[in-house]
Formats: structure tokens, C-alpha cells, sequence
């Protein structure tokens, strides 16, 4: 079979990219625009094309040269609270990259397409846990455009028989990570400064509440999600079985990087205060297991990143909207 990854250079991407390439006879197509990830990431066995999905032309190409049987659709940029400020290139890249992908898979017959949705649509509506059969409620562009896709789709399965699985994903981290874009994943923002000597920053008080999950306990669900039936048109939740405040996530992290730099706190984000999901369906339906703890995780990643080349931090050029941004992010 011929399994296209978007968003193959990335953290989730690159690491299933690996699994599927060792652990099984298929083909992997790769494609990415290298904005938010690294070709050091991409294994020498994927067949990698290099563009812009928002590109429809580029898209229907790839398709008719390729004809993919199963699609696993990482490629966005998962910055949420600065999608606010960048609300053209957030539904571009993360709506209308997603929406010509899915039109591709349609006309080409895909038999399988695993899209990476977020927790992000939950939005800060409900009491955690977060379920899977809550109403999507996000409170941001960025979850605005998951939803977005996820309800695309449902059409699509409706109106043209795709058949998807929707995975919402709950902060995933290890090697591979994106550390030096200054504007997301709270653990990869922390090593790059710890890496520089810098005070890790928090937003707000530090009392806000997530649950983390390695990289490779990923790998098996998300294989598993265009591999079982039971999965097609079902939404769930992957990852993060047990929950952290960010304080408490930045002392384990200072303590494995046997580091003597103390968090500085900023002004709060406009995000979820208390955000973790269930995981019970992920078990059943992806037999996801919870095999790598924090402190081993974050070991791991360390190793690994004491090893990268030494790269400028990703800084916006130009927001579209500077109105309301925080202080922290206006000074480039
Ligand atoms: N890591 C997590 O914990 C987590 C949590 C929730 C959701 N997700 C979702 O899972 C997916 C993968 O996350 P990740 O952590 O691996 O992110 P990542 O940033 O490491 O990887 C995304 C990759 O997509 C590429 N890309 C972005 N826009 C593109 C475009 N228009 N055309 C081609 N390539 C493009 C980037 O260059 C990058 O390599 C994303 O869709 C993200 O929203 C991840």
C-alpha cells in the first residue's frame, strides 16, 4: 500500500513516517513545506515532495502521480495562541491546505483518511475530562479551523463515502519536536531556553492543568486508526493519561536538565485554564498505552536536543493583527 504523510518533517509525522517504514512493507509518500519542521526529520526512505498543500494544483499533481490508498493528515501550524494574530495564514494552512487534501482523497478513491484534529475544539466550555461526544466549543482560530475540517469530513463520508478517522491529539512531545518557534508547545519553548541559559517563561500563574504524552506512544494508535474498521467515522481522543500543572510540567523539566534557572512568569493567554481528555476510547479502539512517563520522555528529548545544530528562533515577521498581542510576543 502507498501511505501519504503530510507533515512528514514534523513531530508526529516523522515518527510514524520511521514506524511504518521498519516495521512494515508499505510505501510512504512524504509531503511538507519544511515551515515548521526539519528535513533532518524525514526518513531516507520516504518518497518526500516539498510544497505548500494550500497549493490545490500542487495537491491534485501529487495525487495523480501517486494515487495514495490511506492518508494521514498532520501538516498545520499548531500554534494556538498566536492564531489569533495570523487568522489568514491559520484558515489557509490549516482550513484550506486541509479542505484540498480532502477533495484529492475523494477524487482519487483514498480508502483511508486519518486526519489529526486537536483537543482545541473542546475550547474552555466544559469541565474536564474532555469527551469525545461533547459539542466542539474552541475558542480560537486554531481550534475554529480543527473543527472546521473535522465537520468537512463528515460531509465528505456523507455526501462522497470517505471513510476517516479523526484523532484529537492532547500535547505530544519528544524528539523531532519544533523547539525554536517561540510561539508554541509549552515543553519545546522550555528546552530551547534552557538550552540558552534563559529563564523558561510561563503564561499566567502556572496553575494551569494539562496531561503530556511521548511522541512514539503515538505511533501504534494512529497506525491502528486506518488499520481497524471499528474506527472509520469516529472521532477520538489520543494521549495524556495523567495531568500536570504547567508549574509542576517546568519543575520536572528543569530537574532533568539538571538546570538551576527558575521560571519567570508573563502575562496570561487568552486559552483553556483546566484542559485534558479522556482516553478510554483511544484504548479500546487504537490500543493506546501510556508507555513513556514525563521524567523519561523529557530525558529522551533532552538527550536529543543537546544534539541539534544551533538554530535562530522562528520569529514572526509581521502579525497581521498586532491589536491585543501580548507584550512578550511584541518584543521580536
Ligand atoms: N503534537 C501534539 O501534541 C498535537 C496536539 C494536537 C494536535 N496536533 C496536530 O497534529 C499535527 C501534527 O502535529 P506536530 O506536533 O507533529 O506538528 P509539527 O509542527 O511538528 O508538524 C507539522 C508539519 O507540517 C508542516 N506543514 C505545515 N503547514 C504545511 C503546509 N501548508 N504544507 C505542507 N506542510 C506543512 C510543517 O512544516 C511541519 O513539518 C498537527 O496538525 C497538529 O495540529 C498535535
Amino acid at each position: 500500500m502507498k501511505i501519504l504523510i503530510t507533515g512528514v518533517a514534523g513531530l508526529l509525522g516523522s515518527r510514524l513516517a520511521d514506524w511504518v517504514l521498519e516495521n512494515t512493507d508499505n510505501e510512504v509518500i512524504g509531503v511538507d513545506d519544511l515551515s515548521g519542521g526539519y528535513i533532518e526529520n524525514v526518513n531516507s526512505k520516504v518518497k518526500f515532495y516539498k510544497f505548500d498543500l494550500v497549493d490545490q494544483s500542487q495537491v491534485k499533481a501529487l495525487f495523480e502521480n501517486e494515487k495514495p490508498d490511506i492518508v494521514y493528515h498532520y501538516a498545520a501550524y499548531a500554534a494556538e495562541g498566536l492564531s489569533p494574530f495570523i487568522r489568514k495564514y491559520n484558515y489557509e494552512n490549516n482550513l484550506i491546505a486541509s479542505t484540498n487534501l480532502i477533495t484529492n482523497s475523494i477524487q482519487f478513491d483514498v480508502n483511508r483518511f486519518v486526519f489529526a484534529s486537536s483537543m482545541s475544539v473542546y475550547g474552555d466550555t466544559y469541565d474536564p475530562p474532555f469527551s469525545e461526544n461533547m459539542q466542539q466549543v474552541p475558542i480560537d482560530p486554531y481550534g475554529i479551523a480543527k473543527y472546521s475540517v473535522e465537520q468537512d469530513l463528515k460531509v465528505a463520508l456523507i455526501q462522497h463515502g470517505l471513510k476517516y478517522t479523526i484523532i484529537r491529539p492532547h500535547n505530544f512531545y519528544g524528539i523531532n519536536q519544533n523547539i525554536w518557534d517561540k510561539y508554541r508547545n509549552v515543553l519545546g519553548i522550555w528546552m530551547y531556553q534552557i538550552l540558552e541559559s534563559k529563564q523558561p517563561t510561563i503564561f499566567g500563574d502556572g496553575n494551569q492543568v494539562r496531561a503530556f504524552s511521548y511522541v512514539d506512544d503515538s505511533i501504534i494508535p494512529f497506525w491502528n486508526a486506518s488499520q481497524n474498521d471499528d474506527c472509520i467515522d469516529q472521532i477520538i481522543n489520543l494521549g495524556g493519561i495523567k495531568e500536570y500543572t504547567i508549574n509542576e510540567a517546568c519543575k520536572i523539566l528543569i530537574n532533568v536538565t539538571g538546570s538551576h534557572l527558575k521560571p519567570i512568569y508573563l502575562e496570561e493567554r487568552h486559552e483553556a485554564k483546566y484542559a485534558w481528555s479522556t482516553w478510554d476510547k483511544s484504548v479500546e479502539l487504537l490500543e493506546f498505552e501510556h508507555k513513556i512517563d514525563l521524567e523519561e520522555g523529557l530525558a529522551k528529548m533532552w538527550e536529543w536536543a543537546k544534539t541539534q545544530p544551533k538554530r535562530n528562533r522562528f520569529v514572526w515577521p509581521n502579525y497581521e493583527l498586532d491589536k491585543g498581542i501580548y507584550e512578550y510576543w511584541k518584543d521580536k
